[in-house]
């Protein structure tokens, strides 16, 4: 599996980056969280604050970044960065980051990089249809729009975050509407993605799905 990639892409709290990191661990490969690479340069724009007009700025922010990916998380310029991107500001902020052309384009090549060298479990929104074009096996994995919001209530109640179940589902919707209709890279499931409809399975049943359709794979690439 040294050079095994899956793209697992799919919408807001679809629960990719669990699935994906759980997948990646029995897998014994690399797991790239890229939402967290754009978390990490709205959290650095905010910082700097620089404005979200600057596109040109952010997208040198992000060039300007190193990013180490290990089990536990994400290391920005050797600093970890965890609860401080999750939050509703970065969340949204984030959103509107991905939509710029120049950032992805400075983003997508270092996911490209990161991947190139080993077998990786990716996930993101454009992995499979951008980043990953010839992964081995390509995810599209998805939820009812009120499921995907309980989870994350849940999530962020076990963080201790306060968040209200409405503007929940409402900011969901607003980061749906905005990653699907983008001008560049909008979120689409690539054509030679298998789609994963996780509204009525256990996380541990996710993950068995997509551990036997990489088994299928590995029959037809090694
Ligand atoms: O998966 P996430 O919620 O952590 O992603 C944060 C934001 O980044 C989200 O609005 C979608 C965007 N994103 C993207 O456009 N492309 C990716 N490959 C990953 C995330």
């Amino acid at each position: 599996m040294s050079r095994f990639s899956v793209a697992i892409d799919g919408p807001a709290g679809a629960g990719k980056s669990t699935v994906a990191r759980l997948v990646a661990k029995r897998l014994g490969i690399t797991y790239v969280d890229t939402g967290a690479m754009y978390r990490a340069i709205a959290w650095r724009a905010l910082q700097e604050k620089i404005d979200l007009s600057q596109e040109e700025q952010i997208a040198a922010l992000a060039k300007s970044t190193q990013f180490t990916l290990e089990d536990e998380g994400i290391r920005v310029n050797g600093v970890w960065l965890k609860e401080e991107i999750r939050t509703s500001e970065v969340s949204q902020l984030a959103s509107m980051i991905a939509s710029m052309a120049a950032v992805r384009k400075v983003l997508v090549q270092k996911q490209q990089e990161i991947a190139a060298n080993q077998g990786v479990v990716m996930d993101g929104r454009d992995i499979g249809t951008q980043v990953l074009p010839n992964a081995n096996l390509k995810v599209f994995l998805t939820a009812s729009i009120e499921e995907r919001a309980r989870r994350r209530y849940l999530e962020m109640n076990a963080k201790g975050i306060r968040v209200d179940r409405e503007k929940l589902i409402e900011e969901i919707r607003q980061r749906d509407e905005r990653d699907q209709n983008r001008q560049h890279a909008p979120l689409r499931q690539a054509p030679d993605a298998i789609l994963v409809d996780t509204t009525h399975l256990t996380l541990n049943e996710v993950v068995e799905k997509i551990l036997e359709l990489c088994r299928t794979k590995v029959g037809k690439t090694e």
